[in-house]
């Protein structure tokens, strides 16, 4: 039995945290700057820092369990020194919550639907028009996936419906970033937030894409450099940007919210009720696991 710090109650609660009552486990919820030296167990979110500070604050801690797929919020370094175990929580509920928002980004972006939805809601529609909001089309169109593991690849697969050609970045792709990018008329960021991957949307790999072509970044806002897509989109020379994540979170860069060709959501990609549960149900069995000395389902390495 062990005290569970919990930095948020999630959703579906009574339902997720069973597991850790019927381990006889005390579980305290409370902020992470409120974490002493009498928790063993931690489950956080995106949203909390865990580094040195807390670990040198935490010292019976043992097992985090991070809500979340992404664990750039972690010093997962500093951890392993302290002989802290970190988990996260990959699955296929997230996967595909994820790809599917990635594609209701695209699909948006090329229909215009915000800026036609803004119209017809200003009862500015006074009868059909041939011309009015004209997009892009999907069949024939090259998608280019930047980081293909298990979201890129659901993407990728997701492609095949639209009859679209799809080619995909990764460090074992042998395609180079700039031939993908130069290829795609849209982007779909899948990368995790690395020191290699900040910025990884910079000046120049903005310049390697195509004119016209819709950018959409459902992975972590700092992989790309949010004034210099601004700059592309002012210059007309990017065609639209979609966002779920933004480079210093809550707030994206201001200009993005001006521009009619950019969609921004409030990190919500993996907000649908399958992806939350298991992330939940995921956390939990990882904290329950490690408090029991076993090996942890979703381990970061
Ligand atoms: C993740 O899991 O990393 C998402 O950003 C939130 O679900």
């Amino acid at each position: 039995m062990a005290r569970v710090f919990v930095t948020r109650k999630l959703p579906f609660w009574e339902e997720i945290s069973k597991p850790l009552f019927d381990g006889g486990h005390e579980v305290v919820f409370g902020k992470s700057e409120q974490l002493d030296d009498s928790f063993e167990g931690l489950l956080c979110l995106l949203t909390d820092r865990i580094d040195k500070d807390l670990l040198g604050r935490a010292k019976s801690l043992r097992v985090i369990a991070n809500y979340a797929v992404g664990y750039d919020n972690i010093d997962v370094q500093a951890c392993e020194e302290k002989g802290v175990r970190v988990s996260n929580t990959p699955c296929d509920e997230v996967n595909e919550s994820v790809a599917e928002f990635a594609w209701a980004l695209m699909l948006a972006l090329s229909r215009r639907l915000p800026e036609a939805a803004e119209y017809a809601r200003n009862a500015a529609y006074h009868g059909w028009e041939p011309e009015i909001f004209i997009g892009g089309d999907l069949k024939g169109r090259t998608l280019g996936i930047i980081g293909a593991g298990r979201i890129g690849s659901m993407v990728a697969k997701r492609a095949e419906g639209w009859e679209m050609r799809v080619m995909s970045y990764s460090r074992s792709s042998g395609l180079k970033l700039e031939e993908v990018l130069g290829q795609s008329d849209f982007v779909s960021l899948h990368v995790p937030l690395t020191s290699e991957t900040r910025h990884l949307i910079n000046k120049k790999s903005l310049g390697a894409m195509k004119k016209g072509a819709i950018l959409v970044n459902t992975a972590r806002g700092p992989v790309v450099d949010e004034a210099e897509v601004a700059e592309a989109l002012r210059a007309g020379f990017l065609g639209g940007y979609g966002a779920d994540v933004f480079e210093n979170e809550p707030n994206p860069y201001a200009e993005l919210l001006q521009m009619e060709n950019v969609i921004l959501t409030p990190h919500i990609a993996s907000a649908t009720v399958a992806a939350r549960k298991r992330m939940g149900e995921l956390a939990v069995l990882n904290l329950v696991e490690g408090l029991a000395g076993r090996e942890m389902p979703n381990l970061v390495k």
